[in-house]
């Protein structure tokens, strides 16, 4: 199979080829990747220089003659559609390129992969897009679309468009839904990674609101494993969840990571609630299972553990996305919050 995978320079879509191109060996893989602040093209620089079924395209799933002309000759069999504007934080503080790239974006590569007759098509897209859950239940495929944050709303856009193309054109789109993910490779603006380095540098750890918002945490391979799964198996213009089954409020997430690494609860500091913070998530994934026979498969203690391992033995990686622009992010986050 020859897959074109966008994004793949981010932290999911990172482990995805990685994982891919180590179970398959006649699957071939190009990597379209506009290189934002996320991405990291040494994530996969290995890759590059030694394998020949990988390949690195940069440039933006916007532009139409780029994808038109990558899409040539037949030479994709199937797209998985990583590529993303991913941290509700920076959607709150400025919703345009989420717009740009979530919605347009991702309406430009439908577009393209339609007329150039692709014959899958793999959307990713996010349990944030139903909005929030009170203290019990959870949400299935029928859940109705509530998205809370310019990032969620952006993503249920493309969730819509990626239906309609199935019901206007029957085009072969599956979407997929996850829960959070965490794992190697994750940019150190989300919760994990953001407050292992802060607990590292014993800064405080920034917890919003009253700490006690849920998610539910997956291993990025059980949330890539899925995704391989709707690739193969999908039905065409279906929905499937994914989920971890492992509901955990932040402060009880943060206790874990400092208890791990050995450091004090008086580090962690209560700050302002993000405005619009939805209060629970939790996935009925059941579809997925009856229809693709998804399970994850790693408790989160056991994730939680081998995440921070990897972070404590790639410490270049972490110097590397430190020395530029998550220094500056940072900064200018612990200048505007504190
Ligand atoms: P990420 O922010 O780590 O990576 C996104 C990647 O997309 C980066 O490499 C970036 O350079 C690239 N990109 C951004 N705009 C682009 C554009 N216009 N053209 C080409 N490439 C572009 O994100 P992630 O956490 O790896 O998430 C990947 C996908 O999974 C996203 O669609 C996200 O909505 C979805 N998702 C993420 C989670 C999670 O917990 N991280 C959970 C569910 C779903
Ligand atoms: P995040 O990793 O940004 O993922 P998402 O918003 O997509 O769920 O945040 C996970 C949870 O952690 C969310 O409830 C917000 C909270 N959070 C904090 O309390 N402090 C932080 O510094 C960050 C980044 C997140």
């Amino acid at each position: 199979m020859k897959l074109l995978v966008t994004g793949g320079c981010g932290f999911i879509g990172t482990n995805f080829i990685r994982l891919m191109l180590d179970k398959h060996p006649d699957w071939s893989i190009v990597n379209l990747d506009k290189l934002t602040y996320a991405g990291n093209r040494l994530n996969l620089a290995d890759l590059e220089r030694g394998e020949p079924r990988y390949s690195f395209v940069q440039g933006d799933i916007g532009d139409r003659a780029l994808v038109m002309d990558m899409l040539t000759d037949a030479t994709v069999d199937a797209i998985v559609n990583f590529a993303a504007e991913s941290h509700v934080d920076r959607s709150i503080d400025d919703p345009s390129p989420f717009l740009t790239t979530n919605v347009l974006g991702t309406q430009n590569l439908l577009e393209c992969a339609r007329q150039r007759r692709v014959s899958r098509f793999v959307h990713i897209s996010t349990d944030e897009v139903y909005g929030t859950l009170g203290a019990s239940g959870k949400f299935s495929e029928t859940t109705p679309l509530a998205p809370n944050s310019p990032y969620s709303a952006s993503k249920a856009g493309a969730d819509l468009l990626a239906r309609a193309y199935f019901e206007t054109y029957a085009f072969p789109v599956v979407t997929t839904r996850c829960s959070n993910n965490y794992g190697p490779y994750q940019f150190p603006e989300k919760l994990i990674p953001l407050m292992y380095l802060a607990a590292k540098d014993n800064r405080p750890l920034p917890v919003y609101g009253d700490g006690l918002n849920v998610r539910d945490w997956i291993y990025v391979d059980d949330h890539c494993h899925g995704v391989e799964l709707a690739l193969l198996k999908g039905r065409e213009g279906q929905v499937y969840n994914f989920g971890g089954d492992a509901e955990e409020t932040n402060l009880a997430v943060v206790k874990t990571m400092l208890s791990l690494l050995g450091k004090p609860e008086s580090l962690i500091t209560f700050v302002g609630d993000r405005p619009g913070h939805d209060r629970r998530y939790a996935m009925d994934y059941s579809l997925a299972a009856l229809e693709l026979g998804f399970a994850p498969s790693l408790d989160f203690a056991t994730g939680l553990r081998r995440t921070i391992d990897w972070y404590e033995t790639n410490s270049r990686w972490l110097e590397q996305v430190q020395s530029g622009e998550y220094r500056r992010f940072m900064d200018s986050w612990y200048g505007a919050r504190s």
